[in-house]
């Protein structure tokens, strides 16, 4: 292993208190294919992006039943199963109709079966880190919730994650069971969920940024974000994910490739050092253009 590209530079976070990660992970969203909708457009490339993922030392892996749908939890054990210390978290609660198509889905009897469904298509005992992906406003809180509790006491998961929630929500689950991960929308241009991540910071919950990468017009030529690239002889994109692994230590960013090349470049965000200054200077230009 090149130990300079290892994602243990990142540092680590215990999920739910009791299971380590490298907090640089990696989401298996995009290895599925248009839509992610079936099969990889190039399935050997995705098998060798995952079975490269234990030489970098990602050990966290980010999935959901509705990717593909099953095709990014199948591609996940055929590549990587028994996974030898690899937490592989996956998610429960939308339906698929059809490429790019996402349906909120959260009766108790859906949630279960999905569950149960996951567990076996990844072939363990149980779901080290089981995520509702959406809270359904159609179904009652409590029965969704209840139906949770349930597979952690039947202990088809260990711990239980929320998606795209706000602090109310957080503490509305946490009456019912633990929480310990978040999985909500932020990057260094999307900071909306600023409040959830310093509940998590203050509560020992894990926050999840998805769409990490989403640098947008801060990543412009002339922008703070290029001319920080520019002095740390990086890319854009890497010194946004730096930024992220510096702003918060429950942050476990999990950019998504379906390439070898792009999972490099994106690991390599670990062997960059960012000063206070640099972090303050992106935070600020981050917030300015929000204000
Ligand atoms: N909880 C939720 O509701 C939710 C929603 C969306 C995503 N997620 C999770 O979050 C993970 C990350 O989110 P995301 O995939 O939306 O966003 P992302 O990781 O910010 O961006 C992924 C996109 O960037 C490209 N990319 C990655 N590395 C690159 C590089 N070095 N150079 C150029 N392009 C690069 C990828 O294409 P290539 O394949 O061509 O590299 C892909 O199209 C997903 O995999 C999934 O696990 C969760």
């Amino acid at each position: 292993m090149n130990t300079n590209l290892s994602a243990a530079r990142s540092g680590t976070f215990r999920i739910g208190g009791d299971i380590e990660v490298h907090r640089l992970g990696f989401g298996a969203m995009r290895l599925t294919g248009p839509g992610i909708w079936g099969e990889p457009l190039d399935r050997a490339e995705a098998i060798r992006t995952l079975q490269r993922l234990p030489d970098c030392g990602v050990n966290f892996i980010d999935t959901a039943d509705s990717y593909g749908p099953d095709v990014s939890e199948q591609l996940i054990r055929e590549a990587l199963h028994p996974y030898q210390g690899m937490l592989i978290a996956t998610k429960g609660g939308l339906a698929r109709v059809g490429p790019d198509q996402w349906i909120v889905l959260g009766r108790p009897e859906y949630l279960i079966q999905q569950a149960y469904k996951s567990r076996r298509q990844l072939g363990v005992e149980q779901i080290g880190l089981w995520q509702l992906h959406r809270i359904d406003p159609a179904v009652p809180r409590d029965e969704q919730f209840g139906a949770i509790k349930q597979l952690v006491d039947d202990g088809i998961i260990r711990h239980v994650g929320l998606s795209e929630v706000s602090v109310a929500d957080i503490q509305d689950a946490s009456r019912i069971f633990k929480v310990a991960t978040v999985q909500n929308r932020y990057n260094l241009a999307d900071r909306g969920s600023e409040d959830v991540l310093v509940y998590c910071e203050q509560h020992g919950i894990g926050f999840i940024p998805w769409y990490p990468l989403a640098a947008g017009d801060l990543a412009k030529p002339g922008s703070t974000l290029d001319r920080m690239a520019k002095r740390h002889s990086a890319k854009p994109s890497q010194i946004a994910i730096a930024w992220l692994l510096k702003r918060s230590p429950v942050m476990l960013p999990i950019p998504g490739t379906s390439k070898v090349a792009h999972l490099e470049e994106n690991m390599a965000a670990v062997t960059i050092e960012l000063t206070d200054a640099d972090f303050t200077s992106l935070d600020s230009s981050s917030l300015a253009r929000r204000a």
